[in-house]
């Protein structure tokens, strides 16, 4: 059994993986892979295209959905991770779950006797970087240019580092020095890009990111569960916004992408992403693809 709970667990697959979500959007997987496999869908915080995709995704591949909002099952009432893992392991075939924290995901996956998939934590959000690199696949046509991240160095922005070392293709990342991606998953992602020959550089200076990147990234500044820092992080964060003007230092077809919700006017203006580089509607259309590769891979 395995689970997908970082992108390191599934590093050496990812090539694969990636190939194998590009096969299901051309339509070239036929049948049910997933007949009659169900997929519980806890939920701590909102969603819409993680809940949608991956309902919509077990769907299309035979199986089916229970969703299950954590404010309507015994969890969200104190019951212990444990018990809900082995419980729940023995009605259904995998289970996705949207966490606050990491570590319940981490516990979950320990009692559990399913495989795990993390639809979004604190600390990662595999399922996205995942589609994200679908899309720059498709656009740009291989790994080798150079990605750009701005902003908050959250929990997309850990997996988007993790998912550039695995494929070799270097990042920047520019965020302020108290918003830094998490130290030990920079750290473990130097491992991995040293083996691949590619860099990984994280500095608080926007042009050094932005000046010839082939993609340019950012996320909301004000991620679920921190809305009580807003007015510090609008602060703090304001001199990252993507607009026009910083468009301008990267590539001239550099593409623009979020992983949704954005806040036009915060993070990004709404001449970058309804511009004509960006791609977000792309992107968020690739999770179904990507979720299916993964649910296949994982569940099968
Ligand atoms: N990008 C993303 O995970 O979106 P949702 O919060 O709508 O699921
Ligand atoms: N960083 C954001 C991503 C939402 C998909 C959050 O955690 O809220």
């Amino acid at each position: 059994m395995k689970s997908l709970l970082s992108i390191t667990d599934i590093k050496d697959e990812i090539f694969e993986i990636l190939d194998l979500a590009k096969s299901f959007k051309d339509g070239k997987i036929e049948g049910k892979p997933l007949k009659d496999k169900s997929l519980a869908m806890i939920f701590q915080k909102s969603s819409t295209r993680t809940r949608v995709s991956f309902e919509v995704g077990i769907h299309e591949l035979g199986g089916y959905p229970l969703f299950l909002s954590s404010d309507e099952i015994q969890m969200g009432r104190g019951e212990p991770i444990s018990d809900t893992a082995k419980v729940l392991s023995r009605y259904v075939d995998g289970i996705m779950i949207r966490a606050i924290e990491h570590s319940d995901v981490v516990e979950l996956e320990k009692e559990a006797d399913v495989p795990i998939i993390n639809g979004l934590t604190n600390l990662e959000h595999p399922c996205q970087a995942l589609a994200d690199m679908l899309t720059v696949k498709e656009h740009l046509g291989n790994f080798d240019g150079k990605f750009a991240y701005l902003g908050d160095g959250n929990n997309v922005c850990n997996s988007l580092i993790l998912i550039c070392a695995c494929l070799g293709m270097n990042i920047t990342v520019a965020c302020p020095v108290n918003y830094q991606p998490d130290e030990k998953i920079v750290h473990i992602a130097r491992k991995i890009a040293e083996e691949n020959d590619s860099y990984i550089i994280i500095t608080d200076e926007v042009e050094l990111a932005v000046k010839h990147a082939t993609t340019v990234y950012t996320d909301v500044w004000i991620s679920m569960g921190d809305e009580k820092e807003s007015k510090k992080r609008r602060q703090d964060l304001k001199k990252y916004q993507v607009n026009e003007e910083l468009m301008k230092l990267a590539n001239p077809d550099a593409i623009f992408m979020h992983c949704l919700p954005a806040i036009r006017g915060e993070e990004v203006t709404s001449e970058v992403i309804d511009g004509k580089q960006s791609v977000v509607i792309d992107q968020a259309e690739n999770r179904l693809h990507a979720q299916k590769a993964i649910m296949y891979h994982l569940l099968k």
